[in-house]
C-alpha cells in the first residue's frame, strides 16, 4: 500500500501520480489535501509518515511545490528516510543505498512525464540490503 500526500503545490501532480497508480493496478491511499486550496503540507507529511511507521503502508509519495518542505517534515519522524528526487538516478539511488520509505517531488519543479518514472523507479527498485548500506541505515535509526 502507498501512501500519498500533497499541499497545494504538489495537488495537481499528485493527480496525475493517482491516475498513473490506479493505471498499474498499485493500491494507494491519499491522505490529502484533497483540493488546491492553501494548506500546511507538515500536516500531510505527517500523516504520510505515521501511515509508514505504524505499517498500514509500506512507501510514501509526499509532494509540494519543491519537495523540500514536506521531505523536511516527514523526515521529523523516527523511521522515516525521505528523499526528494528530481531525477531517476537518485531515485534509485536512495532506493538501493538509502533504502528511502518515501519519495518527495517537486509539483513546481519536475514536469508529469519525468514524475511518473521517478516514481516507477523509485517503486520498483528494491533495497539493495548490501552490508554497508545496511550498516550507514541502521546508523542514522540510531
Ligand atoms: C507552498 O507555497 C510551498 O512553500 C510548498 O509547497 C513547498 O514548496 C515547501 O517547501
Amino acid at each position: 500500500m502507498i501512501a500519498l500526500g500533497s499541499d497545494q503545490g504538489g495537488y495537481e501532480l499528485k493527480q496525475e501520480i493517482i491516475k498513473h497508480l490506479t493505471a498499474r493496478g498499485l493500491e494507494f491511499k491519499d491522505y490529502g489535501s484533497y483540493t488546491s486550496e492553501s494548506v500546511d503540507y507538515p500536516v500531510y507529511a505527517k500523516a504520510v509518515a505515521n501511515a509508514i511507521v505504524t505499517g498500514e503502508c509500506d512507501r510514501g509519495i509526499l509532494v509540494c511545490g519543491t519537495g523540500i518542505g514536506i521531505s523536511i517534515a516527514a523526515n521529523k519522524v523516527k523511521g522515516i528516510r525521505a528523499a526528494v528526487c528530481t531525477d531517476c538516478f537518485t531515485a534509485e539511488a536512495t532506493r538501493l543505498h538509502n533504502d528511502a520509505n518515501i519519495l518527495a517531488l517537486g509539483g513546481r519543479v519536475v514536469g508529469p512525464g519525468l514524475a511518473l518514472k521517478i516514481v516507477d523507479t523509485f517503486l520498483d527498485t528494491e533495497f539493495s540490503n548490501e552490508e554497508r548500506h545496511v550498516r550507514r541505515v541502521k546508523a542514522i535509526e540510531d
